[in-house]
């Protein structure tokens, strides 16, 4: 595989962050370029980060010194540095929108962790194991676009990232009529630690800002088909959640009750889960977990201090499935929200993007 060059736009926050430190020894790509706003343009990484540095290992060496540049003002030097972008800026969404097509229309490709372009019928937002094939709107954004390279792929929520792929294999066998989620969120998906969020010591907050309504809609676009150069919601599951941010650093959790046209068998179920590969394990994608979904027999598990990090914090783990006297089944997921929920996610898709030839 060719190397790439990339840039991170918000390199200074907490999903930049990760992204730096996904990318230190990546074997596809390579950073040239780091922005963010201006406040942070014209200053070293180290100096721009500072105290902010909120990952466990130290800022990649080769990164610390490289000065920032301004995301917006200074498009026309990072095209000349870079491939592509991942882009995890902090900003309203009016703005994002408008910078990331700034970007695509220089012909630099974006993968984006931003929600501004989720809802974009022409915009791919993929999970690989998921929903690969929607990389084929691509062609339709780059004409509405006018661009021959550049375009804008986006990953979704970071709360979804663990219920969709363990609902996804079963609604393909049983066919997923309903589904109730009720996400308990780190703090970490706020751009916050503990120093930076006392409030959540001791505590509970019952409101995370339109996760709700992205932990429902989102998956209906996963789930969505390709026709005629935009994506097609899916139009036969009904979804609702309720989100709350818990004192937890890192890796969101899930009690999730799920309603089918066929009755499941939880035996069958456990032997899909542990089959359950997509097309970034049968690319081989330097990023993708080698098994996707680990179900834990233990009652007491997913624990997200304990199971966050499995496979690199690219896998999904689940647990607790049993009947539920309302819905079929009922069953409790883990997923690490700012490396598959966030930055490892948008790696794996720039990964897929890459191998499917959308970055030439
Ligand atoms: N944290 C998660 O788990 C998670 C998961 C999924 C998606 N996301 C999304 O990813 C994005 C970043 O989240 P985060 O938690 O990393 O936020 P964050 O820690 O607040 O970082 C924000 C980044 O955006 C930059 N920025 C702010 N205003 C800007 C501007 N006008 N122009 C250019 N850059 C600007 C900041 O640069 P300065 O340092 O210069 O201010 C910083 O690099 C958000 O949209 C968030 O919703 C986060």
């Amino acid at each position: 595989m060719k190397n790439y060059k990339v840039g991170i736009i918000g390199a200074t926050g907490m999903v930049g962050q990760r992204f730096a430190t996904l990318l230190e020894n990546h074997p596809w790509f390579t950073v040239t370029a780091l922005a963010a706003s201006s406040r942070s343009a014209g200053r070293t990484y180290k100096d721009a980060v500072g105290s902010r540095w909120a990952m466990k290992t130290p800022m990649p060496a080769s990164m610390s010194e490289m000065v920032l540049f301004d995301a917006t003002e200074d498009i026309d030097k990072i095209a000349e540095l870079v491939d592509f972008v991942f882009c995890a800026g902090n900003m309203p969404k009016a703005e994002i929108k408008a910078l990331e097509e700034m970007y695509a229309k220089k012909e630099i490709p974006v993968v984006s962790n931003n929600s501004a372009h989720r809802g974009t019928p022409d915009v791919p937002m993929i999970v690989p194991e998921i929903n690969a094939d929607h990389v084929e709107v691509i062609d339709a954004q780059r004409a509405r676009l006018g661009t021959k390279k550049g375009f804008i792929a986006v990953k979704s929520n970071c709360s979804l990232q663990s219920y969709v792929p363990a609902l996804h294999p079963l609604k393909e066998v049983y066919g997923l009529t309903e589904a109730l989620a009720c996400t308990y969120q780190a703090i970490s998906g706020a751009g916050k630690t503990f120093e930076t969020m006392p409030e959540i010591v001791d505590n509970i907050i019952p409101f995370i800002g339109g996760e709700e309504e992205k932990s429902e809609q989102e998956p209906l676009k996963l789930w969505g088909h390709v026709e005629n150069g935009v994506i097609v919601n899916e139009t036969g599951v009904s979804i609702t959640a309720q989100c709350f941010r818990v004192p937890v650093s890192d890796g969101h959790t899930a009690a999730v009750f799920a309603r089918f046209e066929k009755k499941p068998e939880i035996e069958d179920i456990k032997k899909i889960w542990a089959e359950f590969k997509g097309p970034a394990q049968e690319l081989e994608l330097p990023s993708a977990p080698k098994q996707f979904l680990h179900y834990f027999e233990e009652d007491n598990r997913p624990q997200a201090k304990l199971d966050r990090e499995i496979e690199g914090g690219m896998a999904v783990s689940v647990g607790r499935l049993r009947p539920d006297s309302q819905y079929d089944i009922k069953f409790v997921c883990l997923s690490h929200n700012t490396l598959r929920g966030a930055a490892g996610g948008a790696v794996l898709l720039a990964e897929l993007l890459a191998a499917k030839g959308y970055m030439d």
